[in-house]
Parts: structure tokens; sequence; C-alpha cells
């Protein structure tokens, strides 16, 4: 079978290869999965370059999530239940950008039939981050100011629908003008166009200002970090929350420590894998439910951009980096899709 791999860590366009590999065998309590789709995202490249949170012993075939069939079991009653289903894989140890993955039961979520295959295949990571964000950590309360960067993402789009949805108002960073047109297209109201490349932070602050008038930001997530997720810090109000949950800039932080003294703000890391291990089975059932329903209206839905076969993954990978996409990119695995 054919499968992604890389050998060391490096830029995904040099180290990525399609290989020809052994079929896995799924052992007891794993299931084997025949692959269907998988999106490329952020994590997926971080991964390959080696900056992840975790890193996977080499060689490794990328891939968090995905969507397949489940083939065959490795024994077990959960493995036996889920054969012939088609399923969400949530792969943590990566692996899903092959043909065929076996991994644990636990990893895969039998998916509901009214969820179409680009919505299966990029079902959890994205929807659960946004979701869980501003809905269980923030808890935004309604006609309330959430601020976010990197607002034109697939979670950033995702954050301002949830905004709609649930009545709060969001306050949306983006780097380019065109992001800033996309994202009126979706329903933004207030949009600020700030690159920390060439723009003055000053002007940045003084927007964020003068768009929230007398009222004090509470809440915003950022997952950029560096001189942008700094330059929030300084607008932070009275015993406000600030979460970071990415760092595409690549960047440290850099601020004053009173920035934190003057107003009691606070900063938290948040990581989907650790959060979700925190949740007992019924929490992660019910957020299953809940995802599911908000996909099908449309409030977590992902556009998707491009869909690219396996064996063309450099252009996969360039495309899912390109500054000016539309959507996500997504890696297929079968002729049929
Ligand atoms: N912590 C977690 O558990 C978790 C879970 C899910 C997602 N995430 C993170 O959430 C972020 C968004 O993911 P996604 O899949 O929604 O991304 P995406 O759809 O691929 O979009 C990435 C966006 O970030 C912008 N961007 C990239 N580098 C930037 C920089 N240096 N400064 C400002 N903007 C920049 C891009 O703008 P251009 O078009 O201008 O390049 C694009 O709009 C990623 O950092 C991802 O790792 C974290």
């Amino acid at each position: 079978m054919r499968a992604i791999r890389f050998e060391q860590f490096g830029e995904p366009t040099d180290v990525l290869k399609v290989c020809e590999v052994e079929e896995p065998v799924a052992k007891v309590g794993e299931v084997l999965v025949r692959m269907q789709a998988s999106p490329v995202n952020p994590s997926d490249l971080l991964n390959i370059r080696g900056g992840y949170s975790t890193r996977p012993e080499l060689p490794a075939t990328p891939g968090f999530e995905g969507v397949g069939v489940v083939e065959t079991s490795g024994g077990g009653l959960r493995g036996a239940l889920l054969k012939g289903k088609r399923v969400i894989v949530l792969n943590r140890n990566t692996g899903n950008w092959a043909e065929k993955v076996a991994v644990s039961s636990q990893f895969v979520i039998p998916v509901s039939s009214k969820l179409s295959l680009e919505e299966s295949a990029t079902f959890f990571v994205n929807p659960a981050t946004a979701y869980i964000l501003v809905k269980q950590l923030l808890r935004v309360p309604k006609n309330q100011w959430l601020l976010q960067t990197a607002a034109a993402s697939a979670v950033g789009k995702m954050v301002i629908r949830l905004g709609d949805y649930y009545g709060f108002k969001t306050l949306n960073i983006v780097r380019r003008h065109d992001q800033a047109a996309q994202l009126r297209q979706i329903g933004a109201k207030y949009v600020i166009v700030y690159n920390s490349a060439h723009d003055n932070e000053r002007i940045l602050i003084d927007q964020i200002r003068k768009t929230l008038g007398h009222a004090s930001l509470q809440f915003a997530i950022d997952p950029i970090g560096g001189q942008t997720a700094s330059s929030i810090v300084k607008v932070l109000g009275e015993r406000a929350k600030l979460i970071l949950y990415g760092s595409l800039e690549n960047a440290p932080l850099d601020f004053l420590s009173r920035e934190l003294i003057r107003n009691g703000a606070s900063i938290e890391g948040f990581w989907l894998a650790r959060q979700m291990e925190a949740f007992s089975l019924p929490e992660k059932i019910k957020l299953v439910m809940t995802l599911t329903r908000l996909i099908r209206k449309g409030v977590l839905s992902t556009e998707i951009a491009a869909r690219f076969p396996m064996e063309q993954i450099a252009q996969a990978v360039i495309e899912a980096e390109r500054a000016g996409k539309s959507g996500k990119v997504l890696l297929t695995m079968q002729q049929e899709f």
C-alpha cells in the first residue's frame, strides 16, 4: 500500500515522499481503517518540521485527523461493532496520510451518515477547538466582545459564526485586506488589518480601543504568538483572559510583566489533545453530538479549497500554506474521491 513518509524533520516539500510500504495489521484493541481523506492542517506541517508538542519516531507518516472505513478489527467488542462503518480517525500518534492505518479503536468515532466526506474529514480538530475555546473555556456571554487574531483561518471563521449564533461580538484581526473582505462576506462586522512584519503596533492598539469604545476587553484568543499576541496583551481589560492556541509567527512573546500586573489579566495555553484527556466519556459523546449539529447548521463548517491525491503531496503542502488560499486542503487516498 502507499503511505506518505518522512525520514527526517524539515521542510514538508523536501522531506515528504510517497512510499510503497507493508500493510499494517490491527492488533487486539485496534482497527484497520481504509483511509478516504485527511486535511492538511498547520499542526501536521509543524509536526513534519519537528516543532509540534510531541515528536514522532522516524520514519513517520503524518496525519492527525481524517475519515475512512473500518476494514478489519484486531479483536475486542468495540472493534467488532465498528467493522464496515465510516469513521473519523483522530490519530494522536499521526499516520493518517496512508491508504490504510491501524489505530486504537478508542481513536475512531463512527460518523453520522448525514455528514459529507469533507465534513467528516475535517470534523474534529478545528470545530472542537473553536467550540471548546469560546463556549467551554471562555464562556463568552451574549453581547460581550471576543478578540481573535488570524481570524481568516478555518478556526477563525468558525469563531465568527459561533459569535453570530450565540450572540457575542467578535473583533477580528487579519494580516491582509483581501482576508478582511472575505470575513465581511461571512458576516464579520468588525475587522482590523494588521501585519506585525511592517505595521505600527500603536495603530493596532488605537483601532482596537476605538472599536471597543467604553467596553472592556475580557476575552481574547490567539494562534500567532510573537509580536501580534504581545500587542494584544496591552489591550486586555480588568481580569481578562487570553488563550494562546498556536504559534504561527514562531517567535517568543515580548511584553512587560506590569501589563498583566496592572489589570490582573491571565494568559493560558490550549492544546486540544490535552483538553480531551480531561473529558469523561459522556462529555466526549456530548461534544461529538454538539459538533455534528453545529456542522450541519453551517456554524462549524469547513470550506475546502482544493483536493490533491497522495502523489501530489508537494503541491498539497504548498497550497495549504499559500497566502490567500480560500480554505482547507484535503488529501484524498482513493480514486473515487
Ligand atoms: N492548540 C490546538 O489544539 C489547536 C487546534 C486546532 C488548531 N490550532 C491552531 O489554530 C491555528 C489555525 O488553524 P487553521 O487550521 O484554522 O489554519 P488555516 O485555515 O490553515 O489558516 C491559517 C491562517 O493563519 C494565517 N497566518 C499564518 N501565519 C501567520 C502569521 N505569521 N501571522 C498572521 N497570520 C498568519 C494565514 O494567513 P495568510 O493567508 O496570510 O497566510 C491563515 O489565515 C493554527 O495555528 C493551528 O495550529 C491549534
